[in-house]
């Protein structure tokens, strides 16, 4: 095992600070767009079963409920799924919520599609996020697919070291500011975040690993995925240097495998 990064989820993540800055940055009409892309992408009919993982407060959960898909929502932070919890009872959605770790989870061939959004893989040492491929991978019927998006790899080589990327995000004198920076010994991205809401700080942060494209198609052929495609965002865009995101779409494709 490689010794342990930073995984301070729940700390980035604390619902009060997180939560209000998430409404504001997810529309529901860039969900809607994001999940039109997907749907078409992967051919997707209502009824069938999608697990979104991790699911967050459930807006990508919520919506899929809503088109009539049979979906399965899991996320670690009990604050989040309450939300989501929540916010289904008012849309008269029933999607299923589950309160677990994307480490620890074990369905076997459920699910015509896993969806793990908006760089939501890569927070443990390098044994762990593989065993999540493994347990996704696990959890997909054959034939199904998993949309991942990733961090951007070409990023870690804009940020040398010690230099900082910083964005923020400026709502009704509230902010969320975010510095990303590239630390090369551990081969992850470091990602520092400041809330300040109603005039109180907050200071958080979290590593995701960086995974080259030609790193992860190995990753994921290791866990009976085939490579389907690549884009640069959840908006179909081209993979490049400059894309927002790195989103891979892979297949299970039946082949047997030991993690
Ligand atoms: C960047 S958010 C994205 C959530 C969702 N995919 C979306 O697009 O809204 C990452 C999520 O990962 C969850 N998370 C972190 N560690 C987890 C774990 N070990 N198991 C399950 N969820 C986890 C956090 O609580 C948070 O909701």
């Amino acid at each position: 095992m490689q010794k342990s990064v930073e995984t301070a989820y729940n700390d980035i993540f604390e619902a009060e600070y997180y939560l209000y800055f998430a409404d504001k940055m997810f529309s529901e009409e860039r969900i809607e767009k994001e999940l039109q892309f997907i749907i078409s992408v992967l051919n997707l009919t209502p009824e069938q079963t999608i697990l979104d993982l991790p699911c967050g407060h459930g807006k990508y959960t919520n919506a899929l409920a809503r088109k009539g898909f049979a979906v399965t929502g899991i996320d670690v932070n009990p604050a989040f799924i309450e939300r989501a919890k929540a916010d289904a009872e008012v849309g008269g959605l029933f999607p299923q919520y589950i309160l677990g770790d994307m480490r620890d989870i074990s369905f076997n061939e459920q699910f015509n599609c896993v969806l793990t959004l908006n760089t939501s893989w890569g927070y443990f040492d390098h044994d762990e996020n593989v065993r999540v491929l493994a347990n996704i991978s696990r959890s997909l019927k054959l034939g199904g697919f998993l949309v991942i998006e990733l961090l951007n790899p070409y990023l870690s080589t804009l940020f040398p070291k010690g230099i900082k990327n910083c964005s923020a995000f400026d709502y009704d004198q509230n902010l969320l500011i975010d510095w990303m920076s590239y630390v090369p010994e551990k081969n992850y991205f470091h990602q520092k975040r400041v809330y300040i809401r109603n005039g109180l700080r907050k200071d958080s942060s979290i590593d995701l690993e960086k995974v080259e494209l030609d790193e992860m198609k190995k990753l994921i052929k290791n866990v009976g995925l085939d490579f389907v495609d690549v884009y640069g965002g959840l908006k179909g865009r081209p993979f490049n240097q400059d894309a927002n995101s790195m989103v891979i779409i892979c297949q299970k494709n039946g082949t047997t495998f030991h993690l």
